[in-house]
């Protein structure tokens, strides 16, 4: 094999980078100068732009993720745009579009839908590629996120289908039949104890669920009910072992609790509410 490849592969072995072969490949295609795909068994130096790799590399190094070095994360059926303002798209947060589709069989129907925190855009996104007749809106405190988001649903020419708005659940006026979310849930002992990686490189303000990181669950319990229709759904994450506490505090909001919906190893991260 190659030096570049061999003395890379050791220094992010070195740094306790998982998956250090699939990163290295990574890396290597962003400074690649073609479009040929390359691969580390067959690669030839001359594929790259050396300063730039060097540089990529030092990043991942330094624990950046390749995500946030790359500008890219998947979700769903979509690559996004993303950078230090947004959240990566998790995986667990595809449940919630599984979820939307099990709950509203005739993809067709012009309903209308609301994101509540969309950081990237991914799961209006996601939404409108699944529901093409919905009419989406997608709210961010963060101006940043909502740059971001335009950008995606500017991408992806959805612009006549989502509407990006900077502002809070607060100054919703309109009904719904569906909202989502995944506001931010960690504790303030999470934060402080949280990886490397995600709390250098996620913004604090997709985090902080507040003390006991319940903020978001108690504000929505109090407003939502005002902005869902007869006949909706809300759809929302949670964190890890906060399922008693939200079905408690949701108690409040008038709403029938559906179900929940597990993540791959089995843990309690969707609530579903509907309003009939
Ligand atoms: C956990 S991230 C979720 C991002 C995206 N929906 C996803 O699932 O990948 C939470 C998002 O909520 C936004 N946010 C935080 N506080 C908010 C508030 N009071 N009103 C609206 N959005 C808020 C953050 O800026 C962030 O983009």
């Amino acid at each position: 094999m190659n030096d570049l490849i061999n003395s890379s592969l050791e220094k992010l072995k070195e740094k306790n980078i998982p998956n250090a072969e699939i990163d290295l490949r990574v890396l290597l295609n962003y400074s690649n100068y073609s479009k040929n795909e390359i691969i580390l068994s067959n690669f030839d130096l001359d594929q790259i732009n050396i300063n730039l790799f060097n540089e990529v590399l030092n990043r991942r190094l330094s624990k950046e993720p390749i995500s946030k070095i790359i500008n890219k994360k998947n979700f769903w059926k979509d690559e996004f745009y993303v950078n230090e303002f947004v959240l990566d798209p998790r995986p667990e947060t595809e449940g919630i579009i599984e979820e939307s589709t099990k709950l509203i069989k005739n993809k067709h129907y012009s309903i209308k839908i609301l994101d509540i925190g969309t950081g990237s855009g991914a799961l209006a996104i996601s939404l409108a590629r699944e529901f093409i007749n919905a009419k989406i809106m997608a709210i961010d405190i963060s101006e940043e996120a909502i740059k971001v988001a335009n950008a995606n649903i500017n991408n992806k020419k959805l612009n006549n289908q989502i509407k990006l708005k900077h502002t809070t659940i607060d100054n919703i006026n309109e009904k719904f039949d569906l909202i989502v979310s995944n506001p931010p849930y960690l504790t303030k002992k999470e934060l402080e104890n949280t990886p490397y990686e995600i709390k250098n490189y996620e913004p604090l303000i997709a985090l902080d669920g507040g003390e006991d990181g319940l903020y978001f669950y108690r504000d929505f319990s109090k407003k939502i009910n005002n902005i869902m229709n007869v006949n909706s759904y809300l759809i929302f994450e949670i964190g890890e072992g906060q399922f008693r506490d939200c079905i408690d505090i949701f108690r409040l909001s008038k709403l029938n609790f559906h179900k929940k919906a597990q993540d791959l190893q089995k843990k309690d991260r969707i609530l579903i509410y509907s309003k009939l």
